[in-house]
């Protein structure tokens, strides 16, 4: 297929074609990783701004190493270096980008929505690195790519996604991007967190994480997200792990190859027994691994059509 996007806002509006395209062009660049030399001239002469108006540790580097690997120039731009604390708009600060010939905006925002303003406005590339609760392309995609890579494919796996799905942009877009290829979704937590009004998606809720463990091939975690979170929606952090965590207890009930994830950072103890975080079955210091391909595959794409 031909790419035909300069931005990367979310993946509801991916086709199964698209997602799959990305995760085979991440493929070729993982390779590239493992030689001697780690960098392709691809964006040559290009320049990537990593904008991250929330806090960040995997993403932001991910993105700023990916971006070096493809031989761009990478500026890192906070919200708190930037005058966006002297009252400066998004759109102001992102147009002062442009006119200094960025090519790639990679944006972290906590209002959903803020990748897309600045995509329909500039003449760069505009990527989501997470905006709200709205979407996180990228991390749903290297997510994928880790089950894929895994599991040979994704058609006709059981995932289940497990917590705060309501405040979760990691959960919509892993949920639109599973669907799509073909996987079983269950969306397991507590029903303030997991209403049932999300079956309108594809998915099933369940609210008994013990009823579910044992059916699926992967189980993703996600991060209790206390900076997020109203008291009235979320039960005490030792009932949370009572009900929903993935003790060692509870996770006799998985099947010997199912998949282990987690998005980061990880409230270890709290959504996941540190052990089980270090053990065989997890997959998350893959998932950060493959995150750099996938990035790469991404900068790759977008820039490209920007760049025309
Ligand atoms: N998974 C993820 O987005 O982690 P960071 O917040 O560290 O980027």
């Amino acid at each position: 297929m031909r790419w035909s996007r300069k931005d990367l806002v979310g993946i509801r509006e991916l086709s199964a074609e698209e997602i799959t395209f990305v995760l085979d062009t991440a493929a070729a660049f993982k390779q590239v990783g493992t030689r001697d030399v780690k960098k392709v001239p691809a964006l040559r002469g290009k320049t990537l701004v990593n904008f991250f108006v929330e806090p960040s540790t995997r993403t932001r580097t991910s993105f700023e190493l990916a971006a070096k690997r493809l031989s761009a120039d990478v500026i890192n731009i906070s919200a708190t270096t930037s005058s966006l604390t002297k009252g400066e708009t998004l759109k102001d600060t992102a147009k002062i980008l442009e006119a200094n010939h960025a090519d790639i905006i990679v944006l972290r925002h906590s209002s959903a929505g803020a990748p897309q303003f600045l995509a329909e406005r500039l003449r760069a590339s505009v990527i989501n690195a997470g905006d709200g609760a709205h979407e996180h392309p990228t991390q749903a995609l290297l997510d994928l790519y880790t089950i894929r890579e895994r599991r040979g494919s994704i058609a006709g796996l059981h995932v289940a996604i497990v917590g705060d799905i309501l405040f979760s942009r990691v959960a919509r877009s892993n949920i639109f991007a599973l669907l799509k290829l073909g996987a079983r979704v269950t969306l397991v937590g507590p029903s303030t967190l997991v209403p049932r009004v999300f079956e309108r998606l594809g998915v099933t809720v369940s609210h008994c994480i013990d009823e579910v463990l044992p059916t699926v091939d992967v189980v993703h975690l996600l991060r209790v997200q206390h900076e997020r979170q109203r008291k009235e929606y979320f039960p005490g952090i030792g009932e949370y792990i009572r009900l929903f965590g993935l003790t060692k207890a509870r996770a006799k009930l998985l099947k010997a190859d199912c998949l282990i994830m987690h998005p980061g950072p990880i409230n270890r103890g709290v959504e996941i027994d540190s052990d089980l975080a270090d053990g065989v079955q997890s997959v998350i210091l893959a998932q950060v691994t493959n995150g750099l391909a996938v990035r790469m595959a991404v900068l790759y794409l977008c820039g490209g059509i920007a760049s025309r």
